[in-house]
C-alpha cells in the first residue's frame, strides 16, 4: 500500500472512531490550585544532520527570490526530526528526538524560529516531551531558547534551555542542551 493511502486510512479510521461520541458542549471554569512545581535540569546533545545521505532537517518550503544570495534565504521552511544523545559523541546513546520545524524567519539577518517537540525515549521522561518555540538557535546569534509547554511529567512546563554550539558545519550540527525546567 502507498504510504499515502495508508495515512489517509488512519485519518478516516480516527475520524469513524471519534464520530461515535455523542457530543456535547461543555464548558466549566473553577478555581486555580497550583500543584507544587519542581525543578528539572536536563543535559543533552542535539545531533542534526542538514545535509548528506540521511539528512534529519530537510527544506520543504523555499520562496524563488533573487534578492537574496544566501543558500538559507528568508523563508526557507525546513522539517527536522534530530536525534537527542546523552553525548557529543556520534555513537552516544539515542535519549530523544526534536521532531517540528524551522522558519528562516530574519530578512537581513540569518534568524531561524523553532517550533520544536523535544520527545523523551528513555529514563524517567520516557513518553513526555517538551515544547520549544523560540527563535534562532541554529543561527546561534543567541544561545537561549524557551520551553512553553510540556506533556507527559512535563505538564505545565515553563522555562528555557541554554546553547553550545559543539559542531557547526554544513553536514554536521551538534549542539549542547542545557535545560532548566519547572513543572508538575
Ligand atoms: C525562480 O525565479 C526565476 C526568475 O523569476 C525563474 O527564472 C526560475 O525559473 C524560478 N525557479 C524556480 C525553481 O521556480
Ligand atoms: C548578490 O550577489 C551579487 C553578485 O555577487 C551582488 O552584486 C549583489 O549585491 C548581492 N545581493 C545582495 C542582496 O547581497
Ligand atoms: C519507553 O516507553 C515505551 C512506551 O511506553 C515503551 O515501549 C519503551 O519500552 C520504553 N523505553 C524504555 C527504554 O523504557
Ligand atoms: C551545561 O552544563 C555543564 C555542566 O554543568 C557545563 O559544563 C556547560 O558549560 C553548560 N553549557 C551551557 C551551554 O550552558
Ligand atoms: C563537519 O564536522 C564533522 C565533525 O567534526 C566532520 O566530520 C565533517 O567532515 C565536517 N564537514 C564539513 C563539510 O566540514
Amino acid at each position: 500500500m502507498m504510504k499515502g493511502t495508508s495515512i489517509l486510512t488512519w485519518i478516516l479510521i480516527v475520524c469513524l472512531s471519534t464520530a461515535a461520541v455523542h457530543g456535547q458542549y461543555y464548558s466549566n471554569s473553577r478555581p486555580y490550585h497550583p500543584m507544587p512545581e519542581k525543578v528539572t535540569d536536563l543535559r543533552f546533545f542535539l545531533h542534526e544532520s542538514p545535509g548528506g545521505q540521511n539528512p534529519t532537517a530537510i527544506v520543504i518550503s523555499q520562496v524563488n527570490i533573487t534578492s537574496h544570495n544566501s543558500t538559507v534565504p528568508f523563508g526557507t521552511l525546513y522539517v527536522v526530526d534530530d536525534s537527542l544523545q546523552t553525548g557529543p559523541e556520534p555513537n552516544s546513546e539515542v535519549i530523544g528526538n526534536a521532531q517540528g520545524l524551522a522558519v528562516v524567519a530574519g530578512i537581513n539577518s540569518m534568524t531561524a524560529v523553532v517550533y520544536l517537540d523535544f520527545g523523551f525515549t528513555t529514563g524517567e521522561f520516557n513518553g513526555s516531551s517538551l515544547s520549544l518555540f523560540s527563535r534562532n538557535p541554529l543561527i546561534m546569534a543567541e544561545r537561549e531558547v524557551s520551553v512553553v509547554g510540556g506533556k507527559g511529567k512535563f505538564r505545565m512546563a515553563k522555562g528555557f534551555a541554554l546553547l553550545n554550539p559543539v559542531v557547526l558545519n554544513a553536514t554536521t550540527v551538534i549542539i549542547e542542551f542545557n535545560v532548566t525546567v519547572v513543572h508538575y
